[in-house]
Formats: structure tokens, C-alpha cells, sequence
């Protein structure tokens, strides 16, 4: 039986990978996909989303979620995704979105679906949050929470933050706390998944897949920044969904995780007691390791399925 999930998205480039790989691969049900602000705002992720369902084909709810975080403002990043979301691409629109809000469309989904649900998380976490601490009980009927997000060390969008983190880390706060698995996706597994020039175009020929080709046409706008010497981008959301269609590709570590909260410098950190030095229950189980060349082969595989 395929596992039912439910995807929050801030399209953006590397989320239209997850995307299209989540509604490429059989094993998965994609139930909704919600999207918040983040990479751009919501005024583009969201056609961002309706365009990447509709370029697959795919008959799924998409809903617009939260174009802020639990507190303050988010931090968008053009430099790497483009004004747009999607590197400036342009694809065909896609349809409407859903009724509703994602918060109320997560909860709706939890209630009533006869098995529990996977959440998919590669946004800061807003509608996640939002959907758990309005209806916490409704936690016991998600699965498990995979969430791109964090870092064991330096961040990307401060020193000390990852993205997703940094942009709305009481929203982490409480998805770490909800009592559920929670499985974290890190800057330091994604740097595993770095999408080089070669990587790029062997994908391309993967297939005919126009999908493929849109989404090689948009990783290629991205640019190639100072933390790999400048030779690739990691390609951070689809690590998030590779997860869950071929888990021994990974290695991973039972650990607890906390997060800054502060207004400090340290906004956003994640700190993760690799050691267990704190002597507290864990709360998370963190990707450590990722086979990068089998990693690509499934995106090749999969996203060359698409239309
Ligand atoms: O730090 C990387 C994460 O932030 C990814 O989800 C990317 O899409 C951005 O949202
Ligand atoms: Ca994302």
C-alpha cells in the first residue's frame, strides 16, 4: 500500500524536485500538497506549486498556507531560486488552488484519513505548527514528520541557522516537541546530494520527460556558491522524499535536538547532541549519511516517469 503524506512546500527550485519526485514514485500517496512563503513569497510559491502539479499531471489539492511565520516576518532568498521562485523559468500556470487554508486542510487530513499520515516538511515549518498546536491530539495521526531542515553545524542563511530553520524556529519548536518521529533532513546531509554541471546533465538525459526537462532547465539557473568551492548546489528537498522511497541509501542517528529561539546571533540554530551529552530523551533521528550517485540514478529514474 502506498504511503499516504501530505507535502509543505515553499517552491522554489529544490522543492520542485520533491515535488515531482513525490508525485513520480507509486510508493507515495500524495493526499495535499500546502505551501507557504519562504524561499519567495506565497504570491509565488503558490502558482509555483499549482504550475509543478499541473506540469505533472497529477489530480491533488494544493492550499495556500502561511505567508509568515508563527512570529515575525519571513527572509526570502531570490539569489538563489530567482524573483520567481523557479529561476525565472516561467512555466505554463496551473489551476486553482483548494479551498481553505493549509493549517485547516492538514488538520482536516489527519482526522479523517483511515491510516496515519507522513508529513513532508522542506518550507520553514509554519503550516505544520499551525495544523499541531491548533488540534494537538491530531499529532497521533501523523506517522512520521520528515523535515528538510537544520544543520549539525554552520547554517546557509545565517552562520548559525539553516533556511527553513531561521525562518520560523518556534514552528520547528514544536513539531520537535509533538511527540511524533520526527526525521531530520540537514544542510550536512543534502551537502551529499550536490547537484554538480555533470550530475545536471546526466539527469537531463535521464529521458524525454518535458517534467525533467523543466525542472533541469530551472536547477540550472541556480547558482554555485562559496560552500562547495563553486562546483554545485546541493539539492536539499528531494533528499526529504528520498527518504521515504529508499531508506538504505541513508545512514542515521537517534539524537535530541533543540533550537534557538533567542533573538540573538543564534536564531534558527539547531544544536543536536550527537554524543547524547545532555543525557535527554531523543526527540529526533537525523540523516547522517547519503549515497549521492544512487541518489541522482532515483531522481533520473523516477522524474523521467513524469510527463
Ligand atoms: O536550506 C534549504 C531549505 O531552505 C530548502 O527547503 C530550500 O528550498 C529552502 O526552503
Ligand atoms: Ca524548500
Amino acid at each position: 500500500m502506498a504511503t499516504p503524506i501530505i507535502l509543505d512546500c515553499d517552491p522554489g527550485t529544490d522543492d520542485a524536485f520533491a515535488l515531482l519526485l513525490a508525485l513520480a514514485s507509486p510508493e507515495l500517496e500524495v493526499l495535499a500538497v500546502t505551501v507557504a512563503g519562504g524561499n519567495v513569497g506565497l504570491e509565488c510559491t503558490l502558482p509555483n506549486a499549482l504550475a509543478l502539479v499541473a506540469l505533472a499531471e497529477a489530480n491533488v489539492p494544493v492550499y495556500a498556507g502561511a505567508d509568515r511565520p508563527l512570529l515575525g516576518a519571513f527572509v526570502n532568498e531570490t539569489r538563489v531560486h530567482g524573483v520567481d521562485g523557479l529561476g525565472g523559468i516561467g512555466l505554463p500556470a496551473g489551476g486553482a488552488a483548494a479551498s481553505g487554508v493549509a493549517a485547516d486542510a492538514i488538520r482536516a487530513i489527519l482526522r479523517s484519513a483511515p491510516r496515519r499520515v507522513t508529513l513532508v516538511g522542506i518550507a520553514p515549518a509554519t503550516n505544520l505548527a499551525l495544523a499541531l498546536m491548533t488540534e494537538p491530539s491530531l499529532a497521533d495521526r501523523a506517522e512520521q514528520i520528515v523535515l528538510m531542515t537544520g544543520a549539525w553545524g554552520e547554517g546557509n542563511a545565517t552562520p548559525a541557522a539553516e533556511f527553513n530553520a531561521l525562518n520560523d524556529p518556534e514552528a520547528l519548536a514544536v513539531l520537535l516537541a509533538c511527540g511524533r518521529p520526527v526525521v531530520l533532513v540537514t544542510l550536512n546531509l543534502t551537502a551529499q546530494a550536490l547537484c554538480t554541471t555533470e550530475r545536471l546533465a546526466v539527469l537531463r538525459r535521464a529521458g524525454t520527460s518535458q517534467c525533467l526537462a523543466r525542472l533541469c532547465d530551472i536547477q540550472a539557473t541556480v547558482p554555485f556558491g562559496p560552500r562547495f568551492g563553486g562546483t554545485g548546489a546541493a539539492l536539499h528537498d528531494p533528499c526529504a522524499v528520498a527518504w521515504l522511497l529508499r531508506p538504505d541509501l541513508f545512514t542515521t542517528r537517534a539524537c535530541t535536538v533543540s533550537v534557538d529561539l533567542g533573538p540573538g546571533p543564534c536564531r534558527g540554530r539547531t544544536v543536536i547532541d550527537r554524543w547524547n551529552r545532555w543525557g535527554l530523551p531523543h526527540n529526533a533521528t537525523v540523516l547522517e549519511t547519503l549515497h549521492g550517485d544512487a541518489f541522482f540514478a532515483l531522481l533520473g529514474e523516477r522524474l523521467t516517469r513524469l510527463p
